[in-house]
């Protein structure tokens, strides 16, 4: 389908960096529409050592690497098409959503540097099966499906690992959604960015659950995972310990995941997710992403813990708490927690056809 040329414009420095980032990692193919309508999904992740703080704003390379595991088919089904108007339209949940919106506007940025050259516009279909702006990697499954449907659309014929690199200009945790299972995101060492991508890990647990527990709003103030990470950043004394701290929770991380020791990988993943909570709440002024509800729930399960159920918890930007255990307690979290308890199979294979095959 041929596109209509665009009038080049001058671009900030900022914009213009992450355009050549784009244009580096696409070249020499970018427009060969071969579909009219495309569909992609892409799971959700959790986060077990976190990604938080930029080593670059412009092209989202992260100050550590990061692990998490996908959740299985829980994720974002996006339908993407070039739509005939000058105008994005677009839907989240059958509901079309204000162009200036807090959920809209990211996407419409990231559609912005793939149409330098062509003037296109698009219409983005998202459909969640998990919440959004909760802390349930919403914008990482969003922004990785979003990638998936735009290779699809104009028929990039690139690597995942590329494919990854370009999510992770939608939101840094996109990255690591392009994959099921175990995933870490590289935080590389160049300063262009090309050797900060994620890659799955070779290891399969199949008993592993998650649960997401129902959240209560109280009136906590939603600040966005991308605000918190940079006034955290520039204002916390406490910063630049993490880095290097986050590098050693990875290393311990996967030595604990090749040898299944549950215990291990849940006791390193809650420290991990409080040394992260320790340092945003140090952001001045603080931000905290916690309640008396979720404190309730923490001490919760760490008074199950210490009765003998083999339960730890990891929450992220939001004010949901995911409970990691095995599927032999999966009544004994059901009862304690409640029938609204989503209980998430990370190795479930997902009925989509086109899902990647876990590694390993
Ligand atoms: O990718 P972002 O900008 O939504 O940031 C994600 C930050 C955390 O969820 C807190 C941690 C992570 O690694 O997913």
């Amino acid at each position: 389908m041929p596109l209509p040329t665009t009038n080049h414009t001058s671009h900030s420095p900022k914009i213009a960096k992450r355009l050549d980032f784009i244009r580096s990692l696409l070249r020499p193919q970018r427009y060969d529409i071969q579909h009219e309508v495309v569909n992609a999904f892409a799971p959700s992740n959790i986060a077990l050592v976190k990604y938080w703080g930029k080593r670059d704003d412009e092209l989202f390379l992260p100050t550590n690497s990061s692990i998490s595991l996908s959740l299985g088919d829980k994720g974002a089904y996006t339908t993407l098409s070039i739509a005939n108007t000058s105008t994005d339209s677009i839907t989240l949940n059958e509901q079309e959503q204000d162009l200036n919106s807090r959920f809209a506007k990211p996407i419409i940025d990231f559609l912005d540097l793939f149409r330098q050259e062509h003037q296109v516009f698009f219409n983005v279909k998202t459909s969640l099966n998990i919440a959004h702006s909760s802390g349930l990697a919403s914008s990482a499954c969003g922004f990785a499906a979003l990638t998936l449907a735009l290779q699809k659309l104009f028929n990039w014929q690139i690597s995942r690992q590329q494919l990854s690199m370009i999510a992770r200009l939608g939101s840094g945790s996109a990255s690591r959604s392009l994959y099921h299972g175990f995933v870490q995101w590289d935080r590389g060492q160049c300063d262009r960015g090309l050797d900060s991508y994620a890659t799955p890990l070779h290891v399969k647990w199949p008993q592993l659950r998650f649960a997401l527990l129902p959240a209560l709003e109280r009136g906590v103030k939603r600040v966005s995972s991308r605000q918190a990470m940079h006034l955290c950043q520039r204002s916390s004394p406490l910063f630049d310990k993490w880095p290097s701290i986050a590098q050693e929770h990875c290393k311990q991380l996967l030595t604990a995941l090749h040898a299944k020791e549950f215990n291990t990988v849940g006791e390193l993943i809650e420290h991990n997710c409080e040394v992260m909570h320790a340092l945003i709440q140090s952001s001045r002024p603080a931000i905290f992403f916690r309640d008396s509800h979720t404190l309730a729930l923490i001490e919760k399960v760490v008074k199950l813990r210490l009765e003998g159920l083999p339960l730890y918890y990891t929450q992220d930007a939001g004010h949901h708490l995911k409970l990691l255990f095995e599927e032999h307690n999966r009544a004994d979290v059901l009862r304690e927690f409640g029938c609204e308890t989503i209980i998430v199979d990370p190795f479930e294979q997902p009925v989509c056809s086109e899902l990647l095959p876990y590694a390993g």
